[in-house]
Formats: structure tokens, sequence, C-alpha cells
């Protein structure tokens, strides 16, 4: 069954809250502090690195994928001066399936208050009507509306009277090796996992303003190799996807088509604008790589660019949303990751998907560090509004036992000791580093 947790760590430091976000490009490591009279979270520093041994969300590398974790850590850790050994992980791969199933518990022959108990049943019964395929698990469970007496839009019935309670609840189902992969990856980086969220969750949460979640938005997230869809109305998650397909595809698709070398593809494709004018258009760029000259038009960058960004919106994120009725989304698509600077995509993504689109910052960006407060950060600092609202209520975004996940299966290689991890702050070089290590081992031996 489904923990609720508690996010004050038991090892870590309860007023510290940390997010770890494996991305295909870059790996971000955000620590926030907990205000004690609010309770709310302030942002101190994030971290990041570039990935690797992570392809299209997916660690195909564990050893590069290890080492990027670290160094994110390293980096955040040098930012905050702190040491950081929990970590809520976002997380994305390409076969993430959202379900949503329906339950129903009965309170008695007359009405009566509900009950934590009654809750946890509801959400049980309606779990047991998802049938979730083998070698796959259930990581979030969320709750979409109640139902009490037939009323719905109840967002929690806690309390509330009726004698039948019902729920749409909806799961999030993801291949249990992927989660096994994730847990191994961290927990080798020499960090401890206190919670697991899908990558569209986390950006949603990271950029939606409450009047956008409540009105209807789909939260586009567009980073190097995956595509995180999240539709957000009433206030709740509605639909959660993610699409094998980024910005490194553009990147491959300009270097193919136009034959120049990734790197320089790269590199232009971020110059330009979709909607180029009538005379730049027309330019002509001539670069020399290597000793080997190359020439392109502006004018089949832009092309080659919306071919992609095309399928991506028209095609794959329309066929997310297709079965959504037009009410639920009425604020438009909200955009974030990297693929969100290029220049004038909310204009393409409008036109394609005949909706409002807007790019957006982290909700939290004015609090964080500059140059790390970008659209590509959006997903990090969602982490940590995730990590908030998990504590404030903890049947809003459920996530299973992570000793069940990593008990599933073989589970070789997944049980191996954490390796010590290196502190930045302790040079290996004698001198303060040397004593500071002897004082760690005298108090470890103490206790
Ligand atoms: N200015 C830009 N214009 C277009 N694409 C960009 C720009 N900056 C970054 N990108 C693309 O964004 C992708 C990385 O997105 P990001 O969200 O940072 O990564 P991650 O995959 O780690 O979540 C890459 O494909 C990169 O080429
Ligand atoms: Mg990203």
């Amino acid at each position: 069954m489904f923990k609720r947790i508690s996010t004050s760590a038991a090892h870590g430091d309860p007023d510290l809250l940390v997010g770890l976000d494996l991305g295909t490009t870059k790996v971000s490591v955000v620590v926030a502090e907990r205000e004690s009279r609010t309770g709310e979270a302030q942002i101190i520093g994030i971290g990041h690195a570039p990935s690797s041994g992570i392809r299209k969300g997916l660690i195909v590398n564990l050893d590069q994928a290890v080492r990027s974790v670290q160094s994110a850590i390293c980096d955040a850790e040098n930012m905050v001066g702190l040491e950081l050994k929990e970590v809520t992980v976002a997380f994305s791969g390409s076969e993430v399936k959202s379900i949503r199933s329906k339950g129903m518990v009965s309170l008695g022959r007359s009405p009566r208050p509900v009950m934590q108990l009654d809750v946890e049943r509801v959400i049980e019964a309606a779990q047991t009507e998802v049938s979730v395929p083998q070698n796959q698990s259930i990581l979030h469970a969320i709750p979409v509306e109640y139902f009490l007496d037939g009323h719905g839009g109840i967002d929690d019935p806690s309390g509330m009277t009726g004698m039948r309670l019902e729920i749409d609840l909806q799961s999030v189902i993801v291949p249990t090796a992927v989660l096994q992969n994730v847990l191994n990856c961290v927990e080798r980086a020499g960090l401890e996992v206190n919670g697991l969220v899908i990558k569209p969750l986390a950006s949603a949460l990271g950029m939606l303003s409450k009047e956008e979640s409540m009105a209807g938005a789909v939260a586009v997230d567009v980073g190097g190799g995956t595509t995180g869809v999240a539709v957000f109305s009433d206030g709740r998650p509605k639909h959660l996807a993610v699409i094998p397909v980024g910005g490194d595809h553009i990147t491959n698709d300009v270097a193919s088509v136009l034959k120049m070398p990734l790197s320089k593809a790269e590199e232009i494709k971020k110059e330009v604008s979709l909607f180029e004018g009538a005379e730049s258009a027309e330019d002509v760029l001539e670069f020399d790589v290597r000793g080997r000259s190359y020439s392109c038009r502006v004018v089949d960058v832009v092309e080659v660019i919306r071919c992609r960004l095309e399928e991506l919106y028209s095609v794959l994120i329309r066929r997310e949303i297709s079965d959504l009725s037009p009410s639920m989304m009425s604020a438009g698509v909200v955009m974030c990751g990297g693929v969100a600077k290029t220049s004038d995509i909310e204009v393409l993504v409008s036109e394609l998907l005949d909706m409002p689109a807007r790019v957006s910052l982290p909700l939290d960006h004015d609090r964080m560090p500059p140059s790390r407060n970008g659209v590509e950060f959006v997903s990090a600092a969602g982490i940590i509004r995730y990590m908030i609202e998990r504590e404030r209520n903890p049947f809003r975004f459920m996530e299973p036992h992570l000793d069940s996940i990593r008990r599933q299966g073989h589970g070789r290689g997944i049980m191996e000791e954490p390796r010590p991890r290196v502190n930045p702050r302790v040079s290996s070089g004698g001198g303060l580093g040397d004593l500071w290590e002897k004082i760690r081992r005298y108090v470890d031996e103490l206790f």
C-alpha cells in the first residue's frame, strides 16, 4: 500500500528540502530552507552539471549518471555551504502511463463524518480497479475528485458528513526497472532518496499560477530528450504523460538535413527566430568547423525546427489532450524547459494548438539565484513545491514505499551499499580537510 510521506527527514536536516532533477541534458539540484514561522520554503541554492548516461530521460549508463549526480550535488553544496544527504528525485522516461479509476466505500446506514481511514479505504478501492502490467509499478496515486453521496467536486472529504464516499483516482504507472535504476543511481551517488516525482508533475507545479491550474492549463516541459505534459484543471492534475521527443531531436534534424556537425546545429538553432523577418530569413550562414566550410540559409534552419515542433505539438501533444474537453484547458499552454527558449515559440504553439500559449519562468524565479532561475530550472524548482504540497496534504500525491520498489524484480545491483561520497568542502591534501575528516570519524564512532 502507499505511504503518506513526512518530509521531515529522519537523517537529514528537517528544515532543508532538496530536489534532484534528472534531466537528459543536465542534472539539477535545488536546495530550499523551510522558514520555521510560516512553513514556506525559500530556495537558497541551485547546482547543476551536464548529464551523461541519461538518454530520453532514461538511465543508460549507471556509472556516468552517478557521476553527473555527484557533480550536481557538489555544485549545490558549494553554493549553499551545507552537506546534502536526502533528496526527492524528479525523473522522466518514456513509458509513463496515467490511468483513471473509480472507487467507492460505504460509511454506514446513517450519515457520519468521513475519517482518515475512510479516505484510505476509498483510495485502496480505486487502486484495486487498476490493472498494473507485470514489471510496472504505480508511482503516484493522485485523488482527482471525491464524491459524497453522489455530490462531486470535493477536494478533501475529511470531516464532511455522508453515507457513501467515492473517488476518481489517477494512477501514474512506470516500469519498475526505471524506478529501480533511478534509486540505484542516486543511492550510489551517496544520497538517500525520500521521494520520487514524475517530472511533468514537478514542472507543472513549478510554473502554473493558481488561476491557470484552476481554470485549466496544459503544462509542457520540452527538455533535451523528452517532453513532459501535465493537464491541470480545478487545481488538480488530470493527465500526465512523457513523450520521448525533445530539443536533441531538433538539433539532430538540423545537423542531418542541413549537413553540418551537431555542435554547430545546436548553436545555430538557439540563435534563430521562428518568425524571422523577411530580410534576415534569406541570410546565408557560412562557417568553418575543423577546417571544413559549411553554409546554410536561415530560412531552411527555421523550416527544419518548425517541422519538428509541428510534429511535437500538432501530433504528439495533441494526441495526449484530444480526449479532454477544451473547457478543461481554457488557460491554454504554459511552456518551460530549454526548448521554450526558442524565439517566438509561443506564437507558433498558439497557432498549432489554437489556444493561448505562454513561456514561463519558475514561479519562484525572483527568489532563485540569477542565471539559475530560467525556464530550464522550472522542473527543479517544482520539486520543492511538490515536497511542500505532499507534506501539507499527505493524500495529494501518494508514492509507493521505496523499499517495496527495491524488493521487486531481481534487485541485483539495486541493493548495493552506497559508495562513500567525497565531501566537496574537504580537501584531500591535509590541513583543515584532514582535521574535519578526523572529527567526522570520531563523531561517527561515538554514535
Ligand atoms: N536558446 C535555446 N533555443 C532553443 N533550444 C534551446 C535553447 N537553450 C537550450 N535549448 C535546448 O533545450 C534542451 C535542454 O533542455 P533542458 O530543460 O535544459 O534539459 P533537460 O533535458 O535536462 O531537462 C536542449 O535540447 C537544448 O538544445
Ligand atoms: Mg528540463
